[in-house]
């Protein structure tokens, strides 16, 4: 078991940490996906599937892999996705996250169900940031979304498309995860025996889901699973519509998250979006889902030079990155990579894993043979079958 944060080198061991420090409802949902854990499982995996071929002897001595992506450059391909209930891994959350992203200028992400105010992530972190918006029933929600994004002066909007209804999270059902936790003989146990996280997230500001307190009526006590809050609050009958109408509400940046298909990437540039993610939301919606790498090349041909593609999910490492940017996406993303070292050591933690992620990407550029992301191209990557 790694005990300590120096001795994390990649998400594998990050994701240790984390199981020893949380209380096992919370690593667990965290960890865990839908049904049978196929999709989230396939998501890695399909990085196996093709390998580089390097080139050499081309001075790589100094290389640039910023990209630019919804409107901004950031110095590095991937970026923080967003992810929800962050002050539940660690009493500093978003804050964490978004310092963290900082320092590398990267993109991060809010979600509506963040912990904390739009307003004091903004006074607090000066990266990138895209807000994760979830189309609630409740449209006074969604209208005082869109305003905090501008007020806090939020780069763009992406629109989740893929929790239309709640994922089968089988793990949150054994364990009976909801947020916050509840108060159970279980859950106290796991707190005595994690007293560290016990301690801080008591003895610091009381959580709550800054975006949604003022709307829902219990407040930020939801007492249920994330499946049931989104088959319960979100609205079942969101279609193209509502998207378009949305993005021009919002007037800025806009990306819609868990495209899959070719059509429906499609209908995003018809609609005006600048970005999608392929995503199909970390395996925890749909099991049995396509992995975003392997929609990818059929994206990028149908869609590639009309719309900025981004492959979310599944990235573990640097080459992983360097795969999906010689098909043609033109950034990448993901949640547990950072959301394990989040949990395990906090902002120093998410600096540390995207650290390795960093230096993982410009050794592997080197070894490429490859000075800037546009030397990436399909010429530098073959199929196994
Ligand atoms: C999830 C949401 C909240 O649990 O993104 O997957």
């Amino acid at each position: 078991m790694f005990k300590s944060l120096s001795k994390c080198n990649n998400t594998e061991d990050f994701r240790l940490l984390a199981k020893s420090r949380l209380p096992s409802p919370i690593f667990h949902y965290i960890d865990g996906a839908a049904d049978d854990e196929v999709t989230i499982r396939q998501n890695t995996k399909s990085y196996e599937n093709c390998d580089l071929v390097p080139n050499v002897l081309s001075g790589v001595e100094n290389i640039d892999i910023s990209v630019e992506i919804m409107g901004k450059k950031i110095d590095m391909p991937i970026f923080c996705s967003p992810t929800a209930l962050q002050r539940l891994f660690h009493h500093d959350g978003e804050l964490a996250v978004g310092k963290a992203a900082q320092k590398f200028n990267t993109f991060f992400g809010v979600s509506s169900l963040g912990t904390y105010s739009l307003k004091k992530i903004a006074e607090n972190v000066s990266t990138p940031k895209v807000f994760q918006f979830y189309f609630h029933k409740d449209r006074g929600l969604n209208n005082s979304m869109v305003e905090q994004c501008k007020a806090a002066k939020f780069d763009a909007i992406a629109l989740t498309v893929d929790t239309i209804t709640g994922g089968n999270r089988e793990r949150d059902l054994k364990t009976g995860f909801t947020s916050p936790p509840r108060l159970t003989l279980a859950s106290l146990i796991s707190f005595a025996t994690h007293p560290m996280w016990a301690l801080n997230y008591f003895t610091h500001e009381k959580f709550e889901l800054s975006q949604l307190k003022d709307y829902i009526k219990e407040g930020s006590n939801l007492a249920i699973s994330v499946g049931d809050y989104f088959s319960s609050m979100l609205d079942q009958n969101m279609n193209w519509n509502d998207a378009e109408k949305l993005r021009s509400q919002w007037g800025g940046h806009f990306c819609l998250k868990g495209i899959m298909s070719v059509d429906d990437a499609k209908k995003a540039v018809d609609i005006g979006a600048t970005a999608i993610m392929i995503s199909n939301h970390g395996g925890r919606q749909l099991d049995g889902s396509r992995a975003p790498f392997d929609q990818l090349k059929e994206i990028v041909d149908a869609v590639g030079d009309k719309i900025e593609i981004i492959c979310d999910g599944g990235i573990r490492r640097g080459t992983h990155v360097l795969k999906a940017l010689s098909l043609g996406a033109k950034a990448c993303s993901g949640g547990r990579f950072y959301l394990y070292a989040l949990a395990a050591a906090g902002q120093k933690g998410v600096e540390k894993a995207l650290n390795n992620m960093h230096s993982e990407i410009i050794r592997d550029m080197k070894l490429m043979g490859c000075k800037k992301i546009t030397d990436l191209t399909r010429n530098n990557i073959r199929f196994r079958n």
